[in-house]
């Protein structure tokens, strides 16, 4: 699509034309002067991504809309003041490496790697207040929105929380980017993490596929590809992504894009609606529809097929790759229930998405011992259910969405280095849902990996929207 074209879908939008929408899950500030000083503070600081960086993040999830990568988005459900260190971010990036250089082997495809990082700190919540012995407050919605703990003061909407995650966004960011490109990614440091894990005697069961990225490295090795010759080994492409909730922060850092002239979330690379606030009329949907980042919609169970038609309208008029990414998450068992219908909305609309699958947010169980939990079962069964319904349909399975950290917390049940529901006290540390730990995250990728290579291995011709 041309600019000028582009320029027409957002000709009627503004930054700030949320406001006169709807709203849901978004605080009331009780100090309109404390705000407005912060959104005027933020307004001047630089954007945290550049815009380009966004565009070339949209042009590679065009591939995987078309079959041709497989996207892997991961981290903590929420991030948080208190867990900020460089060790958690290491940790995390260096397991999403792995799980993304396993995917590699399993899709024979490139993996785009986006993290639920530098930005994830606003949080929709079931429930507008908590009740702890007998005491009702409002709930916790995010560190840059309100504490944790659970006092009276804590819980007041705090709007110089906004600068506080701007800064620690922007220290992220910079940490990521001199990982990615300093060295720490060079493909045989993560080939020889993976070698460790694999190593242990309870990951027998996956050191096949370990010995076979093995053999693949070592074959370009003697071919004369290394990371002194291939760049592609030494460094990688790293996203960042996290729910556009709070809309006061994400119109201050909105921003145009000099080489386009179009509006831009200079927030992070990626952003997301939350199934909490896909109102077709309401004003996430309103937000986001202007900004070129690409935009991710959550899809739960009550998704209709028309409410999809209208946000992919609304979210995607021109019909571009890479723009739409669908994150289903219905929950194990669930499904074959739901994304039918949704695939044949984009079908009947020929209709351009990236097909994703978060088998966290419909998974959530309390466990016997009181903690909300997901087990790792229910986590590998709806991804199968996922890869087994777009087969049974035709179209492409483009990605998997997880709640993860490099940490080895026990807030998930199951896996190789099982967590009981007794375990779950043991390092209970997440400040909103359960993320699988290091282990469990590895694992699954292996899981997802066999699944993806045998459906590479059957060969099923698949359909896109250009030859349905
Ligand atoms: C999330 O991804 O953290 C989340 C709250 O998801 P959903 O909007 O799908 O419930
Ligand atoms: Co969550």
């Amino acid at each position: 699509m041309t600019q000028q074209t582009r320029k027409t879908a957002t000709q009627d939008w503004d930054k700030a034309g949320w406001r006169a929408y709807p709203r849901v899950q978004m605080p009331d500030y009780t100090d309109p002067a404390a705000l407005a000083g912060v959104e005027s503070q933020l307004r001047r600081y630089p954007p945290l991504v550049f815009a380009g960086e966004a565009r070339r993040l949209r042009a590679q999830l065009a591939d995987a809309a078309a079959g041709r990568a497989f996207l892997l988005q991961g981290g903590d459900c929420a991030e948080s003041f208190s867990e900020f260190s460089a060790d958690n971010l290491r940790d995390t990036f260096k397991v999403l490496l792995q799980m993304a250089v396993v995917l590699t082997w399993g899709a024979q495809m490139p993996v785009i790697k986006v993290g639920r990082m530098a930005g994830q700190f606003a949080k929709p919540r079931s429930a507008p207040t908590e009740v702890m012995d007998g005491v009702e407050l409002p709930s916790y919605r995010g560190d840059i929105i309100n504490g944790f703990d659970f006092t009276p003061e804590a819980r007041i909407p705090d709007p110089t929380r906004m600068l506080a995650a701007y800064t620690q966004a922007a220290a992220s960011l910079n940490l990521l980017r001199a990982f990615s490109t300093g060295g720490f990614a060079d493909m045989h440091r993560v080939q020889s993490w993976i070698a460790d894990f694999v190593g242990g005697p309870e990951a027998a069961r996956y050191r096949d596929i370990a010995g076979r990225i093995g053999d693949a490295m070592a074959f370009m090795q003697a071919a004369g590809v290394n990371s002194d010759t291939a760049h592609q080994l030494s460094k990688v492409d790293f996203y960042t992504s996290h729910e556009a909730l709070l809309l006061e922060y994400e119109e201050a850092l909105a921003r145009i894009d000099s080489t386009t002239g179009l509006p831009v979330a200079g927030s992070g690379h990626m952003i997301w609606i939350g199934d909490r606030t896909r109102q077709p009329d309401g004003a996430h949907v309103e937000f986001c529809r202007g900004v070129q980042n690409p935009i991710g919609l959550k899809c739960g169970p009550t998704t209709t097929a028309d409410n999809l038609k209208v946000l992919m309208a609304k979210l995607n008029p021109a019909n571009e790759a890479g723009r739409l990414t669908l994150i289903a998450r219905f929950g194990a068992g669930k499904v074959g229930d739901h994304l039918p219908r949704l695939i044949r909305a984009v079908q009947d609309e020929g209709a351009n998405v990236v097909w994703s699958c978060d088998p966290m947010h419909g998974n959530v169980i309390k466990s016997s011992t009181g903690y909300k939990t997901r087990a790792f079962d229910s986590i590998l069964r709806e991804v199968r259910e996922f890869f087994g319904v777009h087969k049974a349909e035709g179209t492409i399975p483009g990605g998997v969405h997880f709640e993860m950290t490099g940490k080895d917390v026990t807030e998930c049940t199951g896996g190789v280095r099982a967590v009981t529901d007794e375990d779950l006290s043991d390092r209970y540390h997440t400040a909103c849902d359960p993320r699988l730990n290091a282990s469990q995250s590895l694992e699954l990728a292996f899981l997802v990996a066999e699944e993806l290579r045998a459906r590479r291995e059957d060969a099923a011709p698949v359909r896109t929207a250009a030859n349905i």
